[in-house]
């Protein structure tokens, strides 16, 4: 048996804790039921702690306490206060670091390699929606109106928002929402996934350690039925923003009429991965197979339909097996482990599921579709996974697997790939391998997608952002739009 990494005393003493409360108005709170949900962990499958399961009534005083806030002193904080107090998140983050890569570790399964290197990622998001706060502008505009008029914007935040989000990354994914927040002036209730729900937890209070108001951030842990779908539909939020499946994606729209909820939503993907025949395979091998696995596959811009010209696709279709194959798989705090196991049972079940029924459609397994041998027993583990000749329209080519699965799709032209990819009910991420720029600007300018990737993968900077279209959702994530959205606008007209 490895030997695992011990948990520091920051992160043990949390992580020991048998059950965690909500967090409302600055203090930890049961659910008023009194009920709460056990919290696994994926590389054992022990229970590791238990969660308050909020119920509606819990969202409503969570809600409340949000819209007080909002009303309240928090409004009077200026833009540079809202700066300064990101910037102070930014330093507490980064000094109690460890601990939160340790605790999303052990709650959704992420190798302690994986957390401990998004250290910059986080830290540069926090960063960047510090500079938004000074940077929200309205506009004057000329009219032709009759009279002196001048006419200008005014922008202002939104109101309370809730955020929803899943568990596939909660470290980082809950910094889009609480960073855009904060830097806008808006107050938060989040409501974050029942299988991690830990991180939020935990940076919450960070955030209550360094100054910030209460009932600004309020956390609701739960299930997504019950407390999400209260949130959804809460006549008292303004906007919701949503990481999920295009299921839930599409309730969260319906519940969202109650009140004409603005909304983002990052929904689900089954990306197009285009390697041209001319392509550094030395460079496009590794990039697609990561491009997929990272994560043990569960990315919501996972680029896992790789179509590859016709003359290399056994050369990389043996490529992306042999790189598979070489991906060591264990405990999240197995220090070596590359990619952890996946976040939960279901979650387990379901990659199984799809590579069960690959081959009876007529997909090669070339590489991994078993569990890793050794790994600790109870845990959620699944090799990564390549398929060889895949049809576009086979089950697993069409449906999000969300697990550590590559189809590998052949084509005989550019023209192919691009409509070959085009192909698909989503519209998240992409990407194309190519030495010849004029080939690569055609796949780019031709994917119907939010993103793009050229002789790279999965690339993010929030200075840049990325987005979706189709059935992957719409609503910038990054930039400076993502801000605006979180922002109203009234328009002025003053005679004089
Ligand atoms: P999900 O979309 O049901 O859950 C995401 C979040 O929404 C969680 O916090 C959940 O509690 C909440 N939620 C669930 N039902 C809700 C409702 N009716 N109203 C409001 N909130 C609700 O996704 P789930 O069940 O965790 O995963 C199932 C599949 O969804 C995955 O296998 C994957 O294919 C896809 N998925 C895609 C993600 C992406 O980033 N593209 C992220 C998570 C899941
Ligand atoms: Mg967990």
């Amino acid at each position: 048996m490895t030997k695992l990494e011990p948990l520091n005393s920051a992160a043990a003493a949390f992580l020991s804790r048998v059950e965690h409360g909500l967090l409302i108005d600055g203090r930890e709170t049961p659910a008023l039921s009194g009920q709460s949900i056990d919290s696994f962990d994926p590389s054992t499958g022990q229970v590791l702690t238990r969660l308050a399961a909020g119920g509606p009534e819990d969202v409503d005083r969570a809600v409340a306490a949000a819209r007080a806030a909002f009303e309240g002193s928090w409004s009077r904080w200026t833009p540079y206060q809202r700066q300064l107090l990101l910037i102070r998140a930014h330093d507490h983050l980064s000094a109690h670091y460890e601990e939160l890569a340790q605790i999303e570790s052990a709650d959704m399964g992420a190798p302690i390699s994986r957390t401990r290197a998004m250290k910059n990622a986080v830290l540069q998001m926090i960063l960047f929606f510090a500079s938004q706060a000074v940077n929200v502008t309205g506009e004057t505009m000329q009219n032709s109106l009759a009279g002196n008029v001048t006419t200008l914007t005014l922008k202002s935040p939104v109101g309370v928002v809730g955020g929803i989000i899943p568990w596939n990354g909660p470290l980082i994914s809950q910094w889009w929402i609480l960073g855009a927040a904060l830097a806008a002036g808006c107050t938060v209730v989040m409501k974050p996934a029942e299988d991690a729900s830990l991180s939020v937890l935990r940076v919450v209070q960070m955030l209550h350690e360094i100054g910030l108001p209460d009932g600004v951030v309020n956390v609701v842990t739960g299930t997504g039925a019950v407390a999400g779908a209260r949130l959804a539909a809460h006549p008292d939020v303004d906007r919701v923003a949503f990481t999920g499946s295009t299921a839930t994606g599409r309730r969260i729209i319906e519940a969202s009429a109650v009140n004409m909820k603005r909304l983002q939503l990052e929904l689900g993907g089954k990306s197009p991965d285009i390697i041209l025949a001319d392509a550094d395979l030395d460079k496009a091998v590794p990039g697609a197979a990561m491009g997929v696995f990272t994560n043990s596959g569960q990315v919501c811009f996972a680029g896992s339909r790789v179509f590859v010209h016709r003359s290399i696709v056994q050369e990389v279709t043996e490529r992306l097996a042999a790189h598979a194959a070489g991906i060591a798989v264990g405990h999240a705090f197995d220090s070596t482990s590359q990619l952890g196991p996946l976040v939960s049972r279901a979650q387990l079940e379901r990659v199984m599921h799809y590579i069960g029924i690959a081959p009876a459609e007529g997909a090669q397994l070339a590489g991994g579709g078993n569990r890793p041998e050794g790994s600790p027993a109870g845990g959620y583990y699944v090799r990564p996974t390549v398929f060889g000749n895949v049809h576009n329209d086979m089950t697993i080519a069409r449906e999000e697997i969300f697990g550590p699965v590559i189809s590998v799709i052949p084509f005989d032209t550019v023209e192919e790939a691009i409509q070959l990819g085009n192909r698909t009910e989503y519209g998240l991420g992409g990407a194309v391998w190519s030495r010849n720029i004029d080939s690569a600007l055609q796949v780019v300018k031709s994917i119907r997608t939010g993103t793009m990737w050229v002789n790279c993968y999965g690339l993010i900077d929030p200075m840049v952002g990325f987005g979706g279209v189709k059935n992957s959702g719409y609503g910038i994530k990054g930039s400076r739009a993502h801000v605006e959205a979180y922002l109203a606008t009234k328009s002025v007209y003053i005679s004089s």
